[in-house]
């Protein structure tokens, strides 16, 4: 079945491709554009998503119910440049003892951007301290869009990356300290033929690094929507070093094209993106994402939260 399906995704019928529903979500399933999900010590999920200042909202278990805490950074961010009372895709990560969240400062279309992080010791609403920029910007005409950024550590080693971008020349890297920049910053992945790639996770599993993106058109299909496979869809990449370089299924290089698709439009399902992988402690590997429901609406405001639990055993994410 699933060498079916690899066949398929290659001729490019997607939709004939079986994708696992969304895990069931009760609660706010909506206000999760972009989420980033992490599980506290004593079993608190939180989820953390695109608009009101960086919304929070927090539940039992992945599946909800989900309650509304409160926007992280209330007053928005320090940094000073267009956007900073509207804060995008936040990225939650635990570094000792402290929680970092970072999110990016930018405005629609506009390569003017920052990556900042903000830090607590617990996630809860009222406890983040900003902390500013992380050194990751970009303006007109740079190489890259200083937007979307995801930290990971390299297992055994005090290295910590920041993947991010772009929309412009594709997907990025830069070590950090985790809260500045520290190194140059590399290309990880770029299609030449459709530069549309953004919203990076890096995952480690087992042997493998793997790059997951979305790729596509995010946002507005209520007022415009794309043509059919140009919405957001969630693509992967691997790579035996946390530096890359990165490829896909078929062995092409991530930063000439290359790419296996791990979700499309399905179902009811349409334009699922924004994605994070997380090892839940219950549930394994899961890739999240928000999607358009068409039952419910395409507006960007409509989206809502899905799951589903990743089978590696093939060496590459199946959901
Ligand atoms: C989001 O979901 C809530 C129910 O949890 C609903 O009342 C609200 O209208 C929804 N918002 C949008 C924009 O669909």
């Amino acid at each position: 079945m699933v060498k079916l399906a690899n066949a398929l995704t290659t001729l490019g019928l997607q939709a004939l491709v079986a994708y696992a529903l969304p895990e069931a979500c009760s609660g706010v399933c909506n206000n999760s554009h972009d989420p980033s999900i992490i599980r506290r010590n004593d079993g608190t999920y939180f989820r953390f998503s695109t608009g009101g200042k960086i919304a929070i909202h927090t539940a039992p278990s992945l599946t909800g119910p989900w309650a509304y805490q409160g926007a992280a950074l209330p007053s928005g961010s320090s940094i000073n440049l267009a956007g900073n009372q509207d804060l995008w895709a936040p990225d939650i990560s635990l570094v000792g003892d402290q929680y970092y969240l970072y999110y990016s400062v930018s405005t629609f279309g506009v390569q003017d951007s920052a990556i900042g992080v903000a830090r607590s010791s617990s996630l809860d609403a009222g406890t983040w301290t900003d902390l500013g920029s992380t050194g990751v910007v970009s303006s007109a005409g740079a190489a890259y869009n200083a937007i979307d950024g995801n930290l990971i550590n390299e297992p055994g080693t005090s290295n910590y990356f920041l993947t991010f971008g772009s929309f412009w020349n594709g997907i990025h890297r830069v070590r950090v300290t985790p809260t500045q920049t520290h190194g140059s910053v590399y290309q990880v992945a770029f299609d030449p033929s459709d530069t549309a790639m953004e919203g990076p996770t890096v995952f480690k599993n087992g042997d493998y690094y793997y790059l997951f993106f979305s790729k596509g058109s995010c946002c507005g299909y209520d007022a415009n929507r794309p043509a059919a496979g140009k919405e957001y869809r969630i693509m992967v990449c691997r790579s035996s070093a946390a530096t890359g370089p990165f490829a896909d299924k078929n062995g092409k290089s991530c930063q000439s094209g290359g790419g296996t698709l791990v979700l499309g439009s399905h179902d009811w399902v349409y334009g699922p993106g924004g994605q994070g992988v997380y090892q839940d402690p219950t549930n394994g590997p899961v890739l999240y994402y928000h999607y358009v429901d068409t039952r419910i609406g395409y507006a960007d405001g409509q989206k809502k939260f899905g799951w589903n639990k990743i089978d590696f055993s093939s060496g590459w994410p199946v959901v």
